[in-house]
């Protein structure tokens, strides 16, 4: 094997199987156990960790697409595509990390930055996994893509998928997907099915679907989606200088984004590129957070899936999550914490990051309502480095926002921002603005 070949397959992540598949097969679970796979690689590195880090970054200097995205400039840490020419990107990543001081002191920490994935292409973190998951499906031949979505999965495989000239099918939960995802999904023309159902009814429909059709399916239990979803660990600690923060707080739904940071993370730390392993911060709606639950209670093998979960923040509303075996993996590797935020504490959450000029979409904010919580009970300190993870942009659920600022969620108006009704008559400006 040469430094221009590295071994790639497939790998069943049960500790009892643990069996083996080539890249070629196009399974989403073990066919003998059905565990949750991997992707795991015979990293043979081309060069040093610090020769690849210098790489990574010039690779930012050059201007064709695959340098360019954020997801392919590390491909050395994803080497699972051998012919580059298939892959589907639509310059993804290089998202920026902002401080965030109004957030930090609202959180009771002496600094917070956000790493901010809703300045993607499609406005989510969904487009670091979905470049790797719709190149696979390009490289396995298929011309027919499928997901079940809280919204952003399918605003974003829509997308890569119309790139790819693939055919899209997106099932959704009806009347449960903000406007702003929905849209996305009808304009890059994919055929949208909406599921008299939740979200975990539409996911176990796809899942069928896909073993009886040919309809190839892009959800995070596919590990291809996931070595995307790495990038966004390896791009943040490439951001802090390689310097390791002692926190990373993302929310929680599916569970795609714990799996993929564990991963990153061991992976990095096996690879020389980091000295230490930074926690792992996952946050929960309270109306949806089994995965709260699981890591409460002394039996962690026994996981109790939520069976009506409810949130406003609709993209994690979620109460069977796929990957909750691998999430479980990632804060074992991490010594990880998992917490729970009220409805509330989300929304003012919001409120306040929109605040430092930032803005995120409601499950994003959970991050924020999570560190402050944690930063009370004094599991996260005052000084310690902290980063979040804002996965949505605030354009994507503009109801959500406008009825909170005009006090309509049924919720107190802590931070609330009216808008002031005034006839089209200057004095009348001047007397309500007291100008
Ligand atoms: N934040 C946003 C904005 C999301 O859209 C999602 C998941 C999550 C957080 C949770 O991430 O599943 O990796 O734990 N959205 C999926 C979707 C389920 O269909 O768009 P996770």
């Amino acid at each position: 094997m040469n430094a221009e070949e590295p071994r790639a397959f497939l790998c069943c992540i049960e500790p009892g199987c643990g069996a083996n598949y080539p890249l070629s097969e196009r399974i989403y679970v073990c066919s003998h156990c059905g565990g949750l796979l991997d992707v795991e690689y015979d990293f043979n590195l081309s060069g040093t960790s610090d020769e690849l880090k210098t790489i990574f970054r010039d690779r930012l200097r050059a201007n064709n697409p695959l340098e360019r995205s954020g997801v392919w400039r590390f491909r050395e840490l994803l080497p699972f595509v051998d012919d580059l020419s298939r892959v589907v990107t639509l310059k993804e990543g290089n998202t920026p990390v902002y401080e965030a001081p109004r957030s930090a002191d609202y959180a009771g920490l002496d600094a917070l930055r956000f790493k901010h994935l809703g300045l993607n292409p499609t406005g989510s973190f969904k487009d670091n996994g979905m470049t790797t998951g719709v190149t696979q499906a390009a490289v396995l031949g298929a011309t027919a893509v499928a997901c079940a979505s809280t919204g952003n999965t399918s605003a974003s495989m829509s997308a890569y998928a119309a790139r790819a000239g693939m055919r899209a099918f997106v099932f959704i939960p009806a009347g449960e997907v903000a406007y702003g995802k929905l849209s996305q999904s009808l304009e890059y023309g994919a055929a949208v099915i909406e599921i008299e159902g939740n979200f975990d009814d539409a996911m176990r429909l796809v899942r069928e679907l896909a073993d009886e059709t040919d309809l190839y399916l892009l959800n995070s239990i596919n590990p291809f989606r996931l070595e995307g979803q790495k990038t966004i660990i390896i791009e943040m600690l490439e951001q802090c200088e390689w310097r390791v923060p002692d926190w990373i707080v993302l929310p929680g739904g599916n569970l795609g984004n714990t799996a993929a940071f564990g991963k990153a993370l061991r992976e990095m730390f096996d690879l020389g590129f980091i000295d230490r392993i930074p926690r792992l911060a996952v946050i929960q709606a309270e109306g949806a957070a089994p995965f709260y639950e699981l890591f409460s209670s002394t039996d962690k093998s026994d996981f109790r899936p939520v069976e009506e979960p409810s949130t406003l923040a609709t993209a994690i509303r979620i109460g069977n999550p796929v990957s909750w075996k691998k999430a479980l993996r990632s804060l074992e590797w991490t010594d990880g914490v998992v917490e729970r935020v009220s409805e509330q504490e989300i929304a003012d959450a919001k409120a306040m990051i929109g605040r430092d000029g930032i803005g995120c979409e409601p499950a994003s904010a959970a991050t924020l309502a999570g560190i402050k919580r944690l930063t009370a009970s004094g599991v996260i300190g005052k000084s310690e480095n902290v980063i979040a993870v804002l996965t949505g942009n605030l354009l994507k659920d503009p109801d959500y926002t406008v009825r909170y600022h005009q006090g309509e969620l049924s919720l107190e108006e802590n931070f609330a921002n009216r808008p002031r009704r005034v006839a089209a008559i200057k004095d009348k400006i001047k007397q309500l603005l007291a100008l």
